[in-house]
């Protein structure tokens, strides 16, 4: 269940009669649990509680309907509980139908609120969901409700008027509910006289059936669009008269509005009943995005991007530097002055703005600067003078772009509230401006320089007096011909696989022209070279949140280039970190933001830390893989660039299933024990090896074929091979069914086999390489060293390796994605002396007896980050810290120290020799 069908199932069980009985299964009902596990608490089963009437639900929750007036004693009992403990219930609950208490153990957070009160705390308990909390959604529910409440409207109208729902008229109903939220908003706000005028008006005027609220809505905003003094002519409804003129593009074009259904219209008048003063433009736009999108509706407010997120791009990218120099400023008026006037000039462009959060915050936190420098020039009650529509973006589609406009409307009135009183913000609010400054289109294919164009008027500094230009110019001067663009967002990432054919052709548009391989980059890297491009041509900076994988394997060497020849740098980067959003168990994306511009130097990297707090270091330069150091590329190499054993990728069956053989199957090929060991070996896949699926092989040597094709079972499976090898469009294929008893290659270690997997997850703390006997064939999902000395397994099995396959590799997700000729012959490592040697074969030895000593613990077990066994951890902290001291003589601090040394290593281990020059002959 999302956040928002949790708020309405609890808003509903609030509104039920009260029955203690029942309250502790309803509760649970509301946050999704399936009535099978309900089923067995009611009997019992699973209900371990020590309390009389007491349900506890392991690892979530211990709930007792308390006796009347006893509810904060029935609390303590519960946190006394020694079953609360044992079952590591998350949360105490204990309400006797009047009033309700509850505590969250881990946190000490505690509620104690009237019962019919309770679903306001929803946010508190969305843990409970698997859906981590995100503090502007505990304290400020509204935006949820909110969501919630049109979400319904909006699928009703549109199952009433299925027209509506067309490609064609959607734009209509999304422009229709945006009119709504303004309504909402503006009736709770006082920008429409009285109380609540819209919804009371709709509730006087309309029929209960609904039958006439398109009318009477029809009427509201043709007022709305007909200025006072035109009403006259118009033979609008008296009724209408007190709604004031909007417009502002708002309420022009058609007023039609959608048919009600009884149901319709009482949704229509509970969103109507919900304080909209108190809305968050940022969160409930980016809440209520997937409400009009069909296959995202699903997600309703999942996808909510917290603040402090936001906060990661915009600080770095100018926000800091207002701050600092608000500071620098003290109480000198003229500099105060002189920061106001820059601010005013400032613009923010978003070119994927979805419903405008960035912006909204963006403008928020200007205003706040601004407000701090009005109160220290006493000019408290001064206009703002940032204008709201030099905060531009791009959006593709309709409803978003819609909301971003109005969020930001919201965002202006509710500053103008907070800093000069709600008497100035109403002067100034109606009409609203009729400009239009989100442009609904595709950001790939417009020109952003026509959308935010440079030109502009640059800022007129004032002197310390009267007669003097400033003495220090340095202090206050700054290039501002057309005043700052700072370009921000969060784009779509799309990785090269999952893009359609029309963001492929997005792709083409930008980068067609200038690269071959642009096919392999992720759709968020267009909005890093048109913000390149957009640089070259204006005084611009941007920072894009990404997937990490932008900076990661071939997209480096493909995209970077180009970025860094339109004349980018990366002013400044966070490194990889989880973007949480509201989603069950927070399947938030590993991100990383890249601030771009032309500042020479003071670049900064930010790492998070498992605090969640961020350290920052400057340097002078950071390159595409987001680490302090020269700019450089990691490239292919056929052959180990360090004294490595070959690594090549398994043997390709080719097989249509006839050469491997599943553990069931093995018995229907009747062989017998001596043909079994001739003819039949081990087989790992990838399942085989990391989760000790059992498969076996059919593995012939040419030598033996004839003895093998007497079997029949065998000969089945060969001539099966045969006849799907000819079968195949693929030549190369079709000449392997000249030798169908083999597989494409047959390699295989005469002594051992070191294998490392293709894709394995980034949560396990180390790549599970592992050793393989001459009985076990490597099948192509893993990677393969045969009868390489076993320090090579050490290698592979240490932190170093890890972090430089995390970066250089492809990642498919969460997942590494190994790849030999890009991470194994790259992998750059010190001469190894005969002593490191036998000391890293030592450690991988223990790698692998502590892995004996856990039989028959498979790799995923014994690599399960949250329970690997102590032992086998230390065998490879022993393993890193031995190898670690061949490279530094000191174990690394952290995964960014071991970084910049592999990648210092790598640049003098490929550093093309400068040639000797030429000496004269003697
Ligand atoms: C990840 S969302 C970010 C929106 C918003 N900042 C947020 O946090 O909710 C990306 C947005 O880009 C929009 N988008 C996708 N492709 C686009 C394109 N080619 N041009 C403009 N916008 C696009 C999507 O509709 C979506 O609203």
């Amino acid at each position: 269940m999302n956040a928002v069908e949790i708020e309405q199932a609890l808003s509903d069980l609030a509104e039920l009669e009260f029955h203690g009985a029942e309250f502790p299964f309803q509760f649970l009902a509301a946050f999704g649990n399936k009535a099978t596990t309900i089923a067995r608490l009611r009997k019992g089963e699973s209900n371990t509680s020590d309390l009389p009437g007491g349900l506890l639900q392991r690892n979530h929750i211990h709930i007792v309907v308390a006796q009347p007036g006893k509810v904060s004693q029935t609390l303590t009992a519960l946190k006394a509980s020694q079953k609360t403990g044992q079952a590591k219930a998350k949360f105490i609950l204990a309400t006797d139908g009047t009033t309700l208490e509850a505590e969250e153990l881990a946190t000490g957070d505690a509620i104690a609120c009237d019962y019919a009160k309770f679903p306001d705390h929803f946010g508190f308990f969305l843990p409970l969901a698997g859906i981590s909390t995100i503090k502007e959604i505990r304290d400020n529910p509204i935006d949820v409700r909110a969501t919630g409440r049109l979400n319904k409207l909006y699928i009703e109208l549109l199952r009433e008027n299925p027209d509506w729902a067309t490609f064609e008229r959607r734009p209509d109903m999304n422009h229709f509910m945006a009119r709504l939220v303004f309504c909402f908003f503006a009736e709770d706000t006082d920008m429409f006289p009285g109380a609540s005028l819209f919804t009371t008006t709709m509730d006087r005027m309309s029929e209960r059936d609904g039958s006439n609220v398109h009318v009477v809505l029809e009427a509201i905003f043709l007022a709305m669009n007909t200025k006072k003094e035109e009403r006259a002519a118009t033979n609008l409804p008296r009724w209408t008269h007190e709604f004031p003129y909007v417009n502002g593009g708002l309420f022009s074009g058609s007023t039609e509005v959608p048919k009600f259904t009884r149901t319709a219209r009482s949704y229509l008048y509970q969103a109507g009943q919900l304080d909209w003063r108190a809305i968050n433009p940022d969160i409930f736009g980016s809440m209520i995005q997937a409400v009009a999108d069909d296959e995202e509706r699903g997600a309703l407010g999942m996808h909510y991007t917290s603040v402090p997120n936001i906060l990661k791009v915009l600080n770095p990218l100018f926000l800091d530097d207002l701050r600092a120099q608000l500071v620098a400023s003290g109480d000198n008026k003229i500099k105060l002055f002189n920061l106001r006037k820059r601010m005013a000039h400032i613009r923010v462009f978003d070119p994927a703005c979805g419903s405008g959060n960035f912006l909204v915050i963006a403008y928020k936190q200007m205003r706040e600067i601004e407000a701090t420098i009005n109160r220290l020039r006493g000019e408290a009650n001064l206009a703002s003078e940032i204008p709201i529509n030099n905060f531009r973006g791009i959006e593709l589609r309709d409803f978003p772009a819609e909301i971003a406009r109005l969020a930001l409307i919201i965002a202006e009135f509710q500053c103008d509230v907070l800093y000069r009183g709600q008497k100035e913000a109403l002067t100034d609010v109606l009409p609203l401006d009729s400009q239009n400054w989100i442009t609904c289109g595709n950001a790939l294919r417009l020109d952003w320089l026509a959308i935010c164009p440079p030109a502009g008027t640059g800022v007129k500094l004032v002197g310390d007096d009267l007669f003097n230009t400033p003495l220090d110019q340095s202090e206050i001067d700054f290039e501002n011909e057309g005043g700052e663009t700072y370009i921000c967002g969060n784009p779509p990432y799309v990785g090269d696989k999952k893009q359609n054919d029309d963001q492929r052709g997005d792709l083409h548009s930008v980068f067609g022209h200038r690269c071959s391989q642009w096919k392999s980059l992720d759709y968020v890297a267009g909005w890093f070279m048109k913000a390149a491009d957009y640089a070259s041509e204006t005084n611009s900076a941007s920072a894009f949140v990404s997937t990490n994988s932008i900076c990661q394997g071939q997209q480096v060497s493909i995209l970077w280039p180009m970025i860094f020849a339109a004349g980018s740098h990366i002013s400044f980067a966070y490194t990889s970190f989880k973007w949480a959003n509201l989603a069950s168990h927070n399947a938030g994306v590993t991100v990383v933001i890249i601030g771009l511009g032309d500042r020479a130097t003071g670049k900064k990297i930010f790492q998070e830390g498992p605090d969640g707090k961020a350290a920052l270091r400057e340097c002078n330069n950071i390159n595409a893989y987001l680490l302090a150091g020269p700019n450089i590329e990691v490239v292919k190499s056929r052959k180990p660039i360090s004294n490595l054993s070959p690594m090549t990728l398994g043997n390709v069956p080719y097989d249509g299933g006839n050469l491997l053989i599943d553990a069931d199957e093995m018995n229907g090929l009747h062989l017998g024990l001596k043909q079994r060991r001739r003819f039949v070996k081990r087989f790992y896949g990838s399942a085989e090896f990391i989760r000790g699926i059992e498969r076996s092989c059919l593995w012939i040597e040419d030598e033996h074929l004839e003895e093998a094709l007497r079997i029949p079972s065998i000969a089945t499976r060969v001539q099966g091979v045969r006849t799907m090898r000819l079968a195949s469009t693929d030549s190369g294929t079709r000449a392997l069914a000249a030798r169908p008893h083999q597989m494409r290659e047959m390699n295989i270690g005469r002594a051992q086999t070191i294998v490392v997997p293709r894709v394995s997850s980034e949560n396990r703390p180390y790549l599970p390489v592992g050793l393989a006997d001459q009985n076990t064939v490597i099948g192509d999902k893993n990677y393969a060293i045969y009868d390489g000395p076993i320090w090579n397994l050490a290698l592979v099995a240490s932190r170093l390796h890890w972090v430089w396959i995390g970066t250089v590799c492809v990642r498919l997700r969460t997942d590494f994605s190994y790849g030999s000729t890009i991470g194994w012959n790259t992998f750059p490592v010190p001469t190894l002396t005969e002593q490191n040697k036998a000391d890293l074969t030592e450690c991988a030895q223990t790698i692998l007896l502590a892995r004996e000593a856990h039989f028959p613990g498979t790799i995923a077990d014994l690599y399960d980050p949250d329970d690997m066994p102590d032992d086998l951890r230390r065998a490879h902290e022993n393993n890193d810290e031995t190898l670690e001291r061949i490279y530094i003589g000191r174990k690394f601090k952290n995964d960014t120290e071991r970084l910049e040394k592999l990648f210092d290593l790598y640049t003098k281990m490929t550093a093309i020799p400068a040639k000797p020059k030429k000496g004269k002959a003697k």
